[in-house]
């Protein structure tokens, strides 16, 4: 990275960023002014091209991103109003990710970095995540627990007073919107699973079927859900009557619980181990109805602060990708047009 004479605080103008997110199966671009304003976000899904398969085809992923990447971009500039004169500075994704999704995002990044005369600022995707819950929260900027729960990842972090990022646990096998779009998949429920066991889990039934918290004791900050989801699976085969349309909810609903109860327990546990007061969650299960109910009951029994960005910023988006840019871009750290992507991250 190399340091800009544009040194924070210098800057009066108003800041403009172009974000841009492809790093698994959405074709994103945002424009954010200030870090704050997003005028605007479009997201190009690709759910259709993959729910007959159950899950993403980093193949299919790559090709729709290239047919997607310059429409949603010019989508994103014109929406916001500002043209491409006013950017200051395109901000994308290039870790961690599939890397044929990634590619594309990132030579767009890099031609209109190129031929705009306008930096170039590579983010991790999992700390725009963290920063997705800054754009309306933008002074809880360090000093928190972030949890990540994504379809992807699981993850928590804790970010000290100095921004320092650390990562304090991880899921051991599949992240929780894995083991819920597997669950799904398993129970016929279609693709992405998490929303469509979200909404059948409000006509509950507890008691059907009885499913482990996995790790939810174990002392340390790591999740596991393969087992969680291989219980529900033996449990339906030694008993086949639970498989009924008229279980199918209680099902759902037995699931989601032990999910909310592991993440919400070890992530309030995290934040009283820190010393912390705030707890930020994002991700695509951040936008989990009951995940999010919890959470605020937990924080105002432990004197937590609970934050969660807007449902329409938990689920992949590029401006979230801005925001993070619009930072980078404020502490003048830039990258060149060598980047690289990477499959990995590396927080
Ligand atoms: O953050 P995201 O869009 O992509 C990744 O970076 O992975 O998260 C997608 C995941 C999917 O697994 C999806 O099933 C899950 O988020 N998800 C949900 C909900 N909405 C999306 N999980 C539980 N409840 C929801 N309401
Ligand atoms: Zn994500």
């Amino acid at each position: 990275m190399k340091e800009s004479n544009l040194v924070k605080g210098l800057v009066k103008k108003d800041i403009y960023i172009l974000g841009i997110e492809t790093s698994c199966d959405d074709t994103c671009a945002s424009v954010v002014k200030n870090g704050t304003a997003v005028l605007s976000s479009i997201i190009s899904s690709q759910d259709e091209f993959h729910s007959k398969y159950g899950g993403i085809v980093p193949e299919i992923a790559s090709r729709k991103h290239i047919e997607m990447i310059g429409i949603v971009i010019k989508e994103a500039v014109e929406a916001a109003g500002t043209g491409f004169n006013r950017i200051d500075a395109v901000s994308v994704t290039n870790r961690p990710g599939l890397i044929g999704s990634l590619l594309v995002g990132v030579g767009a990044a890099k031609a209109i970095s190129y031929s705009r005369r306008i930096p170039l600022i590579a983010v991790n995707h999992l700390e725009a995540h963290l920063y997705s819950n800054m754009i309306e929260n933008p002074a809880i900027s360090s000093n928190f627990i972030g949890l990540i729960v994504s379809g992807g990842h699981t993850s928590l972090y804790y970010v000290d007073s100095e921004k320092n990022i650390k990562e304090i646990g991880h899921t051991l096998d599949d992240a929780a919107g894995e083991a819920y779009d597997k669950v799904a998949r398993y129970l016929n429920l279609g693709y992405p699973g998490g929303p469509i066991i979200d909404k059948l889990s409000r006509k509950r039934n507890l008691s059907l079927i009885d499913l482990p918290r996995p790790m939810i004791d174990s002392g340390d900050f790591n999740f596991s859900f393969s087992g969680l989801k291989t219980s529900l699976i033996y449990k339906t085969k030694k008993d086949r009557n639970l498989l009924l349309k008229e279980n199918i909810p209680s099902l759902a609903a037995s699931f989601q619980r032990s999910i909310v109860d592991v993440l919400t327990s070890k992530t309030i546990r995290a934040a009283k181990e820190y010393g912390v007061e705030n707890v930020l969650v994002s991700g695509g299960v951040a936008a989990n109805s009951e995940l999010r109910r919890e959470f605020i009951k937990k924080g105002r029994e432990n004197n937590l602060k609970i934050y969660f960005p807007p449902l329409h910023l938990c689920m992949d988006n590029a401006a979230m990708v801005a925001c993070l840019g619009f930072y980078r871009f404020m502490e003048g750290k830039y990258n060149n047009l060598n980047i690289d992507v990477y499959s990995k991250s590396d927080i």
